[in-house]
């Protein structure tokens, strides 16, 4: 069976003490838990990685990951941070494609393959983003959308590298607005997107590849959503920045199929 994540996308938020606050904070809560029977990935802004990758190696509660990472591989690029950069300084995961550095960052698929090449190349995982605009869903282009974002910017990989990708469903109209998709929508296109790996690669790997549900995923919606069978946790902005319900998220994860 799947092993839930729960991911938190800090995006451009908090100080550098805040940032440290809402870890001590989480991992306080954390250990007020049980067991988490699920992976939890903090994904704050560049600086604060060192800061998160040292409290994960004390701590051993969460793992950190980035909210993206440069195209290229070195060089004379200002202002970029490469994958090998982020291992460097232990760094397993990383977001690439969020919609929000596609639509102000310009990123196209094929830009956002190369970002997962350079990944893969430095043995992390991609946290790939999909996921349809409203005009979009309200059209019933959503299915024909998420496919193509998958096919250029993801399915050039081969059946290994593959292996090391999570995959999240994002409807962008549910993005920081509240509005979240319902079980059903997001159950229809978690499948739909398994079915696409069965195609491009095989059941095994559509059986074994983590797709996240994100947009407005909080600690009052969580259950419900992460019961569905092919959504298999979440990616989650907002409330990640809040120390009770980031954690009461993970716990719901962590308790999903049980009696
Ligand atoms: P949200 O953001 O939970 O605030 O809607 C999710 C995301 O952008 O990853």
């Amino acid at each position: 069976m799947r092993s839930k994540i729960v991911a938190g996308n800090w995006k451009m938020n908090l100080t550098f003490d805040e940032a440290e606050e809402l870890v001590d904070n989480i991992l306080d809560r954390l250990d007020e838990q049980d067991e988490m029977n699920c992976e939890v990935i903090i994904c704050p802004p560049y600086p604060y990685l060192e800061m998160l990758t040292d409290y994960e190696f004390d701590e051993q509660r969460f793992n950190v990951g980035a909210q993206n990472c440069s195209a290229y591989d070195k060089g004379a690029y200002t202002g970029e941070v490469s994958a090998k950069m982020l291992k460097s300084i232990d760094v397993d995961y990383c977001i690439v494609g969020h919609s929000e550095r596609r639509k102000y960052f310009g990123e196209t698929n094929e830009i956002l393959a190369e970002k997962i090449n350079r990944l893969i190349e430095n043995n992390m995982s991609p946290i790939y983003c999909v996921g349809e605009v409203l005009e979009e869903r309200e059209a019933g282009r959503h299915f024909e959308v998420v496919k193509e974002q998958l096919e250029k910017g993801l399915f050039h990989l081969d059946g290994d590298a593959i292996y090391d990708t999570i995959i999240a469903y994002e409807p962008v109209w549910a993005i920081g607005t509240g509005k979240t998709a319902t079980p059903e929508q997001a159950q229809e296109m978690h499948a739909y997107i398994r079915s696409l790996i069965k195609e491009h690669y095989d059941e095994a790997t559509a059986d074994d590849i983590r797709i996240l549900y994100g947009g407005s995923c909080n600690a009052k919606n969580a259950t419900e959503l992460f019961s569905q069978p092919d959504v298999d946790g979440g990616l989650i902005g907002g409330a990640s920045l809040k120390a009770d319900d980031f954690v009461s998220i993970c716990n719901q994860a962590s308790h999903i199929g049980e009696e």
